[in-house]
């Protein structure tokens, strides 16, 4: 519908904001000291023996300031700051100096990374299998059911410097390969923990990296949280090519890419949502999208709109216009149907009026065009940004209900050899779609169900995982409360008592097999406890993990739902490279089983959850 083949066709959205401003707007880069005096200086020049004082902040370099806005502590307090404000500031306040290097102790004696040309025990990307089903062999696991519920710590590895750990590692032929909050992609052995080698991104790194063969070597494919999409080799570390797959400001790569027939698609989601917690943005116009780029020289191939073109289309009450349409953006790794030539994404809400067909929806594209063959919407009308939490000043009059797709949907087959797609929203329900009849509902199954304290985040958050038998879907329902301490300031917290449970569904016809209920904080838990699922799920034959926004890490019976295994990660960790680290909430992708070994990234900050900055290994040895 709206697709763009080549990228000189198209005014980038925010450029065409920018033309119809008046010129002396452009003039000047913002000033780091005016960006500190607006929104820092209120707190930070305050006696408060909770706020660091200025004096404090220009102790740290520019980049762990840069990190503390972009995915650290200062994250809410950055969502309306464009990152060249964020950059003038941490610049102003900071020490420039270049970014730390690792210890020389946490390097590797032999830094050597070999990868077979195809290696049959790994879990490489979002998904061991590009049907996403997040469900690992029992040849690739190398694990018993007995041997998980022996599973010990192998060796912890601290990420300097961060609040939060965030990124699914990929692991083959005993190589991990993992970014991080702070945007370092680290090549590290798998048996011990030391590096190899590492790369600085341009911005934090969340999505999963998928390593696919280019020439005799190999090849790393991921994006950042600025829009940047990067190509490596995977045996140095060196770069091979990085481009810009988004021109938006608040551009975001957080789903993996998907690769196929040397091209590799990539899915552009934002964080424009949050901009309009300032009044004065003019919300909203960035455009979700999938860009397929060729993996030899990272040249575009394609890419597709999810979204129109937006339109200035009103004024907000104070006066700032208001775009649309926006929105539609895409969270999740495609999943490659190659039979049909097609892959299938899922895409978010809308940020702004008006509502179009292609958000919160699961949309079939060519993958040799990017042409949509089709698309199925399970809710329409979902208009969304963050002022319709708050003063409700640039809020759609749709005004929600926030029910994005956050996750990829499974590609699966019944015994009989219907093929069905299983797709898990925020709302709460569960859908099967038939891929051969447009994405047809075939069933749907409500796993959760909204409560006056539950935020947006109801059910699937992150994905599922399947074996083909039963889906294993895992319940967020994070809840918010006020404060109990008076002198508390924030807004509202997490809800130590509300959320989380994992539930497995008949793939036939979605009827619940079981229904593992949550397990609340403890009285004594960290403040930001919370016993939300909202982590991606990973499966193996007997076994499904699960983590919690409390920290935890458990592994369920496939059979019965019954906890087989627990391992608590809230703790300071012993690390291999000598980094002060521990374990926190743990959000955002799941665990990842190979050989024997289970791995596991904890920490997340985000929405007021438990800090940590620590990857985990573990093994029954
Ligand atoms: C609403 C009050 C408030 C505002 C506004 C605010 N800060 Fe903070 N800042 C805090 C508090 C409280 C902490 C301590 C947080 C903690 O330790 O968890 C902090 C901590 C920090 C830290 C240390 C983080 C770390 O990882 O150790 C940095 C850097 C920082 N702020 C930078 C900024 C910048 C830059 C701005 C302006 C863009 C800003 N802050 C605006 C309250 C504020």
């Amino acid at each position: 519908m709206w697709t763009t083949r080549w990228r000189a066709w198209y005014l980038p959205p925010m450029r065409a904001v920018l033309l119809l401003l008046p010129l002396t707007l452009l003039a000047a880069a913002p000033s780091g000291e005016e960006v500190y005096q607006k929104r820092c200086s209120g707190c930070h020049e305050r006696t408060d023996p909770r706020i660091p004082p200025r004096t404090s902040l220009q102790q740290m370099t520019s980049q762990r300031i840069m990190r503390a806005l972009d995915f650290g502590a200062m994250m809410t307090v950055a969502y309306p700051l464009s990152r060249d404000e964020r950059q003038a500031v941490a610049s102003f306040l900071g020490k420039n100096v270049p970014a730390a290097q690792p210890s020389p102790s946490a390097l590797c004696s032999d830094r050597a990374v070999k990868l077979a040309a195809s290696s049959r025990s790994a879990w490489n990307g979002w998904s061991p299998t590009a049907d996403n089903a997040r469900f690992q062999s029992a040849e690739a696991a190398g694990l018993s059911i007995d041997g998980v519920k022996n599973l010990k710590l192998k060796w912890a590895f601290g990420f300097d410097g961060d609040v939060t750990a965030f990124a699914q590692p990929t692991v083959m032929d005993g190589q991990v390969f993992v970014g991080s909050a702070g945007g370092v992609i680290h090549a590290m052995r798998a048996d011990s923990g030391c590096l190899q080698w590492t790369f600085q991104a341009s911005g934090p790194v969340r999505s999963s990296i998928l390593a696919v063969p280019l020439g005799r070597q190999h090849a790393l494919l991921f994006g950042d949280q600025t829009g940047w999409f990067y190509a490596l080799r995977a045996e140095t570390g060196k770069l091979l090519w990085k481009r810009k797959v988004e021109e938006h400001d608040a551009a975001r790569l957080t789903g993996a890419a998907m690769a196929h027939d040397g091209v590799v698609f990539v899915p552009v989601a934002s964080w424009e949502e949050t901009r309009s917690l300032d009044p004065t943005y003019p919300c909203c116009t960035f455009r979700g999208s999938v860009v397929a780029l060729r993996i030899r020289d990272g040249a575009q191939v394609w890419k597709s709109y999810l979204v129109g073109v937006p339109k200035e289309n009103g004024k907000t009450a104070r006066g700032t216009p208001q775009w649309g349409p926006s929105g539609a953006g895409v969270w999740a790794a495609p999943t490659l149907d190659a039979k049909r030539g097609v892959m299938y994404i899922a895409t978010g809400d809308n940020y702004s009026s008006p509502a179009t067909e292609l958000s919160d929806a699961i949309i079939a594209l060519e993958l040799k065009t990017g042409r949509i063959v089709w698309s199925k919407q399970t809710l329409p009308g979902d208009a969304y940004n963050s002022s319709c939490g708050t003063d409700k000043a640039s809020c759609p009059k749709e005004d929600g209900p926030d029910y994005d797709f956050g996750s990829s949907a499974i590609l699966t087959a019944l015994p009989n050899g219907r093929e069905l797609l299983l797709a898990g929203q925020k709302s709460g329900m569960v859908y099967a779609l038939d891929p051969a009849r447009k994405g047809e509902i075939v069933w749907q199954q409500a796993i959760a169900r909204a409560t006056p304290t539950t935020a947006t985040q109801v059910g699937v958050q992150w994905g599922m995982a399947s074996d083909g038998q039963k889906a294993y879907a895992a319940i967020n329902s994070v809840g918010r409360i006020r404060p109990t301490d008076p002198l508390d300031t924030r807004r509202s917290v997490l809800d130590p008592k509300q959320g989380g449970g994992l539930v497995a569904l008949r793939v036939a016809d979605g009827s619940r097999v079981w229904e593992a209920p949550p397990i609340v904080c403890t009285a004594n838990a960290p403040d930001g406890c919370s016993p939300a699922q909202s982590a991606a799920v990973t499966g193996m034959p007997g076994v499904v993990f699960s983590a919690s926004m409390d920290g935890h890490l458990r592994a369920y019976s496939t059979e019965s739902g019954a906890i087989l295994w627990d391992f608590n990660t809230v703790r300071d960790f012993t690390t291999v490279n000598g980094v002060k680290a521990k374990g926190g909430s743990i959000d955002g992708p799941g665990v990842v089983v190979v050989k024997g070994m289970v791995f596991v990234n904890s920490g997340y900050s985000r929405f007021g959850g438990m800090p940590g900055n620590v990857l985990l290994a573990f093994t029954t040895e």
